[in-house]
């Protein structure tokens, strides 16, 4: 089993500085569903770290939900849910056809919305919306341009090779994903600045 788990450099880079955020931020009990959850690296070191929360990945890609499953093997935690299949795009979510136990009080998503439609970005705070209790907490955590400006250097090769493997990907505007959030019922709460140029975005349900 362990074959299957994969290791991203990024992903065993940015945990501790997210972990130190998410402490944070996140209400203190509830179910945490992580959107996204690329290889698992982050659910099994945030899921004990974060405990008594519970930790619930998931991931529309198959082969990487086995990843998620082989990484949960390696390292169990009774905070630590199976992966479940979930594309942001589909409605309903799986989650509000089966409800988790204890209910959702923050969703994570960690990376994703650079590296997929603006769609994508659209689905997850109208979802969002719908699912998460009033002081629920949705984080967002990547890279951002910010008024018109890159962020850093890299920014710009890097917003182009994106959209050169899909041309609908590509660095969003912190505004657009914000009024975004607004227009489903989220304030925000705080920006945090990340190594690498990074942002940590924290929006809680009004
Ligand atoms: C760069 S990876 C980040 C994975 C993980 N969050 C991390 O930081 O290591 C981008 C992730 O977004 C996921 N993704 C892309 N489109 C998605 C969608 N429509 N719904 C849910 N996840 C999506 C991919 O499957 C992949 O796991």
């Amino acid at each position: 089993m362990s074959e299957q788990r994969l290791t991203w450099d990024a992903t065993a880079r940015n945990r501790e500085p997210i972990l130190a955020v998410l402490r944070d931020v996140l209400p203190p009990s509830g179910t945490v569903l992580e959107i996204a959850s690329g290889t698992g690296q982050h659910a099994v070191h945030f899921a004990p770290a974060l405990a008594p929360r519970v930790w619930q990945p998931s991931e529309p890609d198959a082969s990487l939900r086995a990843s998620i499953a082989a990484w949960i093997e390696a390292e169990p935690s009774p905070w630590l849910r199976q992966p479940i299949a979930l594309d942001v795009r589909e409605s309903p979510w799986p989650v509000e056809r089966a409800p988790c136990e204890p209910p959702i009080s923050a969703i994570v998503n960690i990376n994703m919305i650079h590296i997929a439609p603006w769609e994508a970005c659209v689905s997850l705070m109208a979802a969002a919306g719908r699912l998460l209790p009033a002081g629920g907490v949705l984080f967002l955590y990547g890279p951002y341009k910010v008024d018109g400006q890159w962020r850093t250097a890299n920014d710009p090769a890097f917003d182009e090779s994106l959209k050169q493997r899909n041309p609908s990907w590509g660095l969003r505007e912190l505004t657009d994903v914000t009024d975004e959030a607004l227009a489903n019922g989220f304030i925000l709460v705080r920006t945090v600045d990340m190594p690498a140029g990074n942002l940590s975005v924290v929006f809680r349900k009004d």
